[in-house]
């Protein structure tokens, strides 16, 4: 895994940003898998800039979310899909029949899985998946236990997820759902490259066990390990638990042209 640490948010975001519209330039009917939550919202306003002042252009882009509450529907404020639309979607050109969610609301759970799953299939694969990691170590919400080999599925949120949730729903844990539908850790393994993002102290141990411990589902992230092009930005206080930080840096500093982004 390549471990890229940046002082700030901001400046690690702009580096997320720039590693995706290299590839959406390189590439422009490239497939994104996309994540909601805090931590990538510098990186989707950066895009967002680069769209506006750059002329990038996400006109052929498909992308895949990876989850959605189950009981909320689209328009619920705090549902995935109304999160995607407010910080991404309303504001670049990515054609609304290219973007998929999974739709929390089914009636039929496990076809609405197989038929995400076939989605992505259908699209050719997700060529880079963006990623947050959870307190906990979960990817997506693959919590603690996850199966390794795991696809598209409803789980349920540990009670230590609702909590961290539940500053997006006015601080209300009784309004956090229980459950989810998320792409696996299987499925987020197909992608052929996946960007790992986390800011902030309170993601430092998690990120330690992704990145330097045994490979382990109680920590779904550290499966990333066996991933052949795993990119980690993160910034100083979620490195603070990392024992190799000086190599990190040292790797970083020395990286050829070619490789930058
Ligand atoms: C979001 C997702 C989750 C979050 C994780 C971190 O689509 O799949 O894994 O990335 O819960 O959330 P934040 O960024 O809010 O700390």
């Amino acid at each position: 895994m390549e471990i890229i640490i940046q002082p700030t948010p901001p400046e690690g975001s702009i580096i997320a940003a720039r590693i995706i519209a290299k590839l959406v330039r390189t590439k422009p009917d490239c497939v994104l898998g996309l994540a909601t939550g805090s931590t990538p919202i510098p990186t989707y306003r950066e895009l967002v800039r680069m769209h506006r002042e750059e002329g990038l252009d996400f006109s052929k882009v498909t992308t895949f979310n990876l989850d959605e509450y189950v009981g909320l529907p689209p328009e619920h404020p705090q549902s995935y899909h109304a999160f995607m639309d407010e910080h991404f979607f309303a504001h670049v050109n990515v054609p609304r029949a290219n973007i998929h969610i999974p739709d929390g609301m089914a009636a039929d759970i496990p076809a609405e899985c197989a038929r995400y799953e076939a989605a992505i299939r259908a699209a050719g694969g997700i060529d880079l998946q963006i990623l947050g990691i959870g307190t906990d170590g979960h990817i997506g919400f693959n919590e603690p236990t996850s199966s390794l080999a795991s696809r598209t599925r409803i789980k349920t949120l540990t009670e230590q997820t609702r909590a961290d949730n539940a500053r997006f729903f006015e601080g209300d844990l009784s309004k956090v759902p229980f459950h989810c539908i998320t792409m696996g850790v299987g499925t987020i393994m197909e992608s052929r490259q996946v960007l790992m993002l986390a800011f902030g102290a309170n993601k430092a141990d998690a990120i330690a066990e992704a990145v330097e411990g045994p490979i382990t589902s109680m920590n779904p992230a550290t499966v990333l390990q066996m991933h052949p092009v795993a990119k980690c930005i993160i910034d100083e206080p979620a490195a603070g638990a990392l024992k190799k930080t000086v190599y990190y840096r040292w790797v970083f500093d020395h990286k050829p042209d070619w490789q930058r982004w």
